[in-house]
């Protein structure tokens, strides 16, 4: 397969069903975790040009830990229920935050971030982490970026995780 992302036209929904198969297809045949999700921010980073993309996994019982991301440098331990992400954990739902500073507890890795979505990576038996994804942009993310997102990551799921 190409491993050249060529996804410029459209509109978001255009974007991501192209996005949803390229995805698919970078991680078919490869079985190493951290590839394939290095590869997946890479796609959506390079696909909308998001201010900062990328996963943090379960490290303990309780706290995050940065995975593969791109972006600005971030922080690297997330405690379960703190931020957006750590809430997502918590309440093992998606996040869809307009205003980052309207949210309480937001951490804040980047002073540019102004719209965030976090996404959970869980099924019935463990939660896994989360994907993250900023925007220097105040209401960025909607049901379209929540319905494209949780689809990728329901369907990627396996081959983004560690056991
Ligand atoms: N804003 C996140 C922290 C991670 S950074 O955005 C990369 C949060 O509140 O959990």
């Amino acid at each position: 397969m190409t491993e050249e992302l060529i996804i410029t036209k459209g509109n978001k929904t255009e974007k991501y069903e192209l996005l949803f198969q390229q995805i698919k297809a970078l991680v078919e045949h490869e079985t190493n975790t951290i590839a394939n999700a290095c590869n997946v921010v890479a796609a959506i980073k390079e696909t909308f040009d998001f201010l900062w993309v990328g996963f943090y996994y379960v490290d303990t019982p309780n706290e995050l830990v940065l995975g593969p991301f791109q972006g600005p440098i971030a922080c690297t331990r997330i405690k379960k229920g703190k931020g957006v992400c750590g809430s997502a954990w918590s309440l093992q739902q998606t996040m869809l935050i307009d205003n980052v500073d309207e949210f309480p507890g937001h951490i804040a890795c980047s002073s540019n971030s102004k719209s965030e979505i976090v996404v959970p990576i869980y099924d019935e038996n463990q939660f896994y982490g989360v994907l993250d994804i900023d925007s220097e942009i105040y209401n960025t993310f909607d049901k379209i970026d929540q319905h494209y997102l949780e689809e990728i990551i329901t369907s990627i799921r396996p081959k983004i995780i560690f056991h």
